[in-house]
């Protein structure tokens, strides 16, 4: 991905999230000096595997497996300390020393515990119409930095200062909790002794994640901004109101990590051969009953974060073309193709119709979404095992004219197709096909 000229690249998910952003974002971090994160937090769900070890990671970037690479939270993040610690703490604890080589934004802000209580307290008043949300605080941590009431790393450098932030938002937390005629209540006094005894690690680790990228890329370095969840997920591209509450697209890279657009060389989208989403809302071409069930299983579609099963549907090249517009796609890295290896015939997802018209433009309201009916292409399954392919030539033809029709629909080389979880099973194939 990297060509000679090119320094920063971004890593996104194109569809709804656990497209194997993290397998992608490992492979090239071995030619990558920097993996940076942009947005998001613990609710991501990135799984490396190397040399049969699974590393399941939230909230540090995916390059961390690779010794070499510096790792970068930006201001972007929201940062969650004590999950941090207890990721930094189980990767040191496998072999992988990772705190020397990890920056925290003093910019980001804290995922605090009435974040995680106002999360899920308001998922179960929602009821039916559940967003389906992690229940890792990332809402309301995004909501308190917008409201201009959030807590930052920074303030961790003056603890008294945070205390009277803390108590505040506190505060305004309990009044929301008992308003809704719940119980539940934060106990300031009990976050801040808390916070108090983690705070000098956290110090160790902050810095500033724009001033440490432009050194990078103003030296030899070349930088990767990994994308958490997917771009139908972000909070204004995506099927709001079933999003997260982050921009998760390449737009938001740049923003979120502290340097300017204009570094920014390539963005790479990755997507899965066909198509999964966790949690509430509209999803096209969604399958159902034994089908279902069968991709579930194959793929193994259960999530990294929350053990939920994840809805399985064919490929939607509508998702996908929508996704290579507002992300300005360069690329893209096709995953679990292996997946589909054993179906006699695989069908993909060309574009829609709503009420009897073909649909060009992507619907903007989820209940339009909801009432699109998909236009199918069928491609014959190519019945060959595609884990040991490692150079495009090395695909069977069935799933290479498969990927050619996504290449087609989507207007996008591709650049790498995924065909499993292992570091080593990728076909780098497409150098003199794609960007
Ligand atoms: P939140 O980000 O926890 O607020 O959840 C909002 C929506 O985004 C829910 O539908 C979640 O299932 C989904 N979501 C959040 N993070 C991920 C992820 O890393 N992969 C897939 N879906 C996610």
């Amino acid at each position: 991905m990297f060509q000679d000229s090119s320094r920063c690249i971004v890593i996104v998910g194109a569809q709804w999230g656990d497209e194997g952003k993290g397998k992608i974002t490992d492979v090239l971090a071995e030619q990558a000096t920097l993996v940076a994160r942009y947005q998001g937090g613990a609710n991501a769900g990135h799984t490396v595997l190397v040399d049969g070890e699974e590393f399941i990671l939230h909230l540090i970037p995916s390059g961390a497996i690779v010794p070499s690479v510096k790792c970068v939270l930006g201001n972007g993040v929201v940062i969650d300390p004590w999950t941090l610690l207890e990721e930094i703490d189980e990767l040191e604890a496998r072999g992988i020393e990772i705190a020397e080589r990890l920056i925290v934004s003093r910019r980001a802000h804290l995922v605090l515990p009435y974040h995680r209580l106002l999360d899920g307290a308001r998922e179960s008043l929602r009821g039916d119409a559940k967003i389906g949300t992690t229940k890792r605080g990332i809402g309301p941590a995004y909501r308190d930095k917008v409201s201009r009431t959030g807590v930052r790393v920074c303030e961790l450098e003056d603890l008294s200062n945070c205390a009277g932030l803390v108590r505040a938002a506190c505060a305004a937390a309990n009044g929301l909790l008992a308003s809704w005629g719940l119980e539940d209540r934060a106990d300031p006094e009990q976050i801040m002794a808390e916070l108090e005894s983690i705070a000098p690690r956290i110090r160790a680790l902050a810095g500033d994640s724009g001033a440490t990228l432009l050194e990078e890329l103003h030296g030899d370095g070349r930088v990767l901004l990994e994308g958490a969840q997917g771009s139908l997920l972000d909070v204004d591209h995506g099927t709001y109101p079933f999003v997260t509450s982050s921009n998760t697209t390449a737009g938001a890279a740049a923003a979120g990590v502290g340097i300017g657009p204009t570094l920014i060389d390539g963005v790479l989208g990755i997507v899965k051969a066909y198509t999964t989403r966790v949690g509430s809302g509209p999803l096209p071409t969604e399958l159902e009953g034994h089908e279902a069930d069968r991709l579930r299983k194959l793929g193994a579609e259960f999530g990294a974060t929350t053990g939920r099963p994840r809805r399985p549907g064919w490929y939607d090249g509508a998702v996908v073309r929508h996704s290579a517009a507002v992300n300005g796609l360069t690329a893209l890295a096709v995953t679990k193709l292996d997946v589909l290896d054993t179906f006699d015939e695989i069908r993909l997802g060309v574009g829609y119709t709503l009420d009897g018209a073909p649909l060009e433009a992507f619907p903007v309201r989820a209940s339009e979404l909801e009432r699109v009916v998909p236009v199918y292409e069928t491609a014959g399954g190519w019945g060959a095992d595609t884990g040991q392919a490692r150079a495009w030539g090395d695909l069977p033809a069935g799933a290479r004219d498969y990927l050619e029709r996504i290449e087609a629909n989507a207007g996008v080389p591709i650049r790498y197709v995924s065909v499993g979880s292992a570091r080593d099973q990728i076909v780098r194939a497409a150098i003199p096909r794609g960007a």
